[in-house]
């Protein structure tokens, strides 16, 4: 995850989300087809233990029924349509699956864990229960992992840490988290992931963690301003809701 001469990779968050509906095979097929470098995924736990990629706690503004995931089955969640053409709840695997056969390009999958409280470290050990089903939970570096596994909880990060040392890491969350104790390098996460609105107020971020040996993750960057300033910076990745637009500013 070091940066990039030509400037940061492009992550498309929740796919292509600002062309297709959030977190649909569709939107992810059409970051694939624009170029990303790498697709960027919610992941929840159902109440019988399958993930699913799904943002909010509920289903409500996604999809065309209501409730809360974890306390849905997998089969109440594929009764119901996410985005205009009916497409399916897309699960973990499924979209694990996608990227490894998209075989012209090696599109990182970053994975960020939500509500990690709630199920006391359940939803950190089945993602790499996940991952290592595809032979990703423990690539030869960082660098070369085709998984990266983001979360705001710094608990989050470290189990993921302790149990899958190798597996590259982003603790996310506000410039406080950044300029202060250091949380990341406790924790021992490969990256920073700072917002675009923190990165702006606090430039200063990138360099400290590339001190500190930690690469830098931005979101979510969807102004030419911003991705220029990402350049500029040294940023490493930066996940954005237009792949194929800013990938065009950055001249690929
Ligand atoms: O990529 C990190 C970013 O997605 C965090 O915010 O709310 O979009 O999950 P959110
Ligand atoms: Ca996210």
């Amino acid at each position: 995850m070091s940066p990039d001469r030509r400037g940061p990779l492009v992550v498309a968050h929740r796919g292509a989300s600002a062309a297709l509906p959030e977190h649909t095979l569709a939107a992810y097929e059409l970051a694939l087809e624009e170029g990303a470098d790498g697709l960027e995924c919610d992941v929840r736990l159902t109440r019988d233990g399958h993930l699913v990629c799904v943002h909010d706690r509920t289903v409500d503004r996604t999809s065309t029924g209501s409730g809360v995931v974890s306390e849905m089955t997998l089969g109440n969640l594929s009764e119901l349509a996410f985005g205009g053409n009916g497409e399916p709840v897309l699960t973990l695997s499924e979209l694990i699956t996608l990227v490894l056969d998209h075989t012209s390009r090696p599109t990182k999958l970053f994975i960020e864990t939500k509500h990690p409280v709630r199920f006391g470290g359940l939803v950190e050990s089945k993602v790499l229960a996940e991952l290592a089903r595809f032979g990703l939970a423990a690539p030869p570096s960082a660098t070369h992992s085709r998984a990266v596994v983001m979360s705001f909880s710094a608990a989050a990060v470290w189990r993921i840490r302790r149990s899958a040392p190798l597996l590259p890491t982003v603790l996310l969350g506000e410039s406080s988290r950044y300029l202060g104790g250091g949380a990341a390098t406790t924790v021992g996460a490969t990256a920073v992931g700072p917002s675009i609105k923190s990165l702006r107020e606090h430039p200063e971020i990138v360099d400290r963690a590339a001190a500190a040996g930690r690469a830098t993750y931005c979101w979510t960057v969807d102004d030419r301003s911003d991705v220029e300033l990402c350049r500029d910076l040294g940023v490493g990745w930066i996940a954005t809701n237009h792949p194929g637009r800013t990938r065009e500013w950055l001249g690929r």
